[in-house]
């Protein structure tokens, strides 16, 4: 009895092995993918390519000591190649390039020699990773959406601190002729609350990418201000600073090179954080405004509209408070070392007329000695 059962499980598993079985590999939407095979090296190499979904379509062949690509199915033109001076030696690994998803499948590698044929299997998923989440806000409402997705995502929101200010609208998905996907889905803010950071995170698959906004005021005293950016220190990959949203203020490609200031702002920009706060220098009510900063990393993007306001009034008073000082201080100062001048010249001069008497008496005492 258990014999009869271990051999249909075999009969049940080579089935499976012959129809599923194989390699897995994960390739990339858009770029090149390599599928391995190998075969005992022998004269006279035939290599047929052929994709297995259903029905077989011939994806690449070569034989005659060259590719013959005349049966190539369209869907693979000017995508597949061979390495060919490793086909000698054994190799017979093909390279398709700008992949798509219906690639996606089982390949079979089919080889053969004088010494005998050989056929290996490969079976390809396609993804598509999520490259931005991208936030928009608006008078009461933030959308967040990102596009060119493989498998189907799924979106979360959140907020910090814990909110119950807003409603999520119903998640959209659509796919493109190309099968990707995209996701869009909307927050409506009831009240306007500030100092809220709001989190979309969007995942497929294996990966997933999150987009994180905060609204933000301060204001600016005296012609210099540090705007925050992120309470991050993971050192990033990317650094934009915006001006009322348009503007480009800086830009800085990964924590470790200098940033670039645009011409515009260059005589604004003093300094950049490790975090990515900007200070400002020289600063008056024409840059009141919204600075945004963008700062990412591999998983996240840290997006922070912190309005500025320039305190002019007071800035002003404190220019005036300090010039004012500064004169008396200067005034005061010259008063008392001409004072101290003027007296030690009086001084002096008491000095001069004692000793001259002195002296004249001398010469009289001399004048003495010498009548004697
Ligand atoms: C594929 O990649 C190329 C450049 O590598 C790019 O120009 C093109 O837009 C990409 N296509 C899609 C559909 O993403
Ligand atoms: C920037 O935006 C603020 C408020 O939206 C506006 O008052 C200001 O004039 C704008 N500044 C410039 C230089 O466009």
């Amino acid at each position: 009895m258990s014999v009869v059962r271990c051999s249909v499980y075999l009969v049940v598993l080579s089935f499976l092995w012959t129809f599923i079985g194989g390699d897995a590999a994960v390739c990339v939407f858009n770029t090149s993918c390599i599928l391995p095979c190998s075969f005992k090296p022998g004269a006279d190499v035939v290599i047929h390519w052929i994709h297995v979904n259903g029905k077989e379509i011939t994806v690449h062949s070569y034989y005659h000591g060259g590719d013959q690509l005349a049966y190539q199915d369209q869907r693979f033109k000017a995508r597949t190649s061979l390495f060919q001076d490793q086909i000698s030696k054994g190799d017979a690994t093909l390279q398709l390039s700008r992949v798509e998803l219906q690639d996606q499948g089982r390949y079979k590698c089919y080889t053969s020699t004088i010494a005998g044929n050989h056929e290996s299997f490969i079976n390809i998923n396609v993804e598509a990773p999520i490259s931005e989440v991208h936030i928009q806000q608006d008078e009461n409402s933030i959308t967040c959406s990102s596009k060119g997705i493989y498998p189907e995502p799924k979106l979360t929101w959140s907020t910090s601190p814990p909110s119950t200010n807003t409603f999520k609208k119903p998640t959209t998905v659509q796919q493109t002729d190309q099968q990707l996907y995209t996701i869009s889905s909307s927050l409506i803010r009831v009240h306007d609350v500030t100092d809220l950071t709001y989190s979309c995170t969007v995942s497929a698959g294996t990966n997933q990418k999150t987009t994180l906004l905060k609204e933000t005021s301060i204001s600016g005293e005296g012609s210099e201000t540090t705007i925050p950016c992120a309470d991050k220190k993971a050192p990033h990959t990317g650094l934009i600073w915006r001006f009322n949203h348009s503007q480009i203020v800086l830009t800085q490609t990964s924590a470790d090179v200098s940033y670039t200031a645009s011409e515009q702002w260059r005589q604004h920009v003093k300094d950049v954080s490790a975090s990515g706060s900007l200070t400002l220098k020289d600063l008056s009510s024409a840059q009141d405004g919204t600075y945004t900063c963008e700062l990412s990393d591999h998983k996240e993007t840290f997006i922070t509209n912190t309005f500025l306001k320039m305190v002019e009034s007071q800035g002003n008073s404190h220019v005036i408070i300090g010039v004012v000082a500064g004169v008396v201080v200067l005034i005061v100062v010259v008063s008392v070392v001409g004072w101290l001048f003027f007296r030690r010249h009086q001084q002096s001069k008491k000095n001069e007329v004692k000793f001259g008497e002195k002296e004249t008496g001398g010469e009289e005492h001399v004048a003495l000695k010498n009548r004697k």
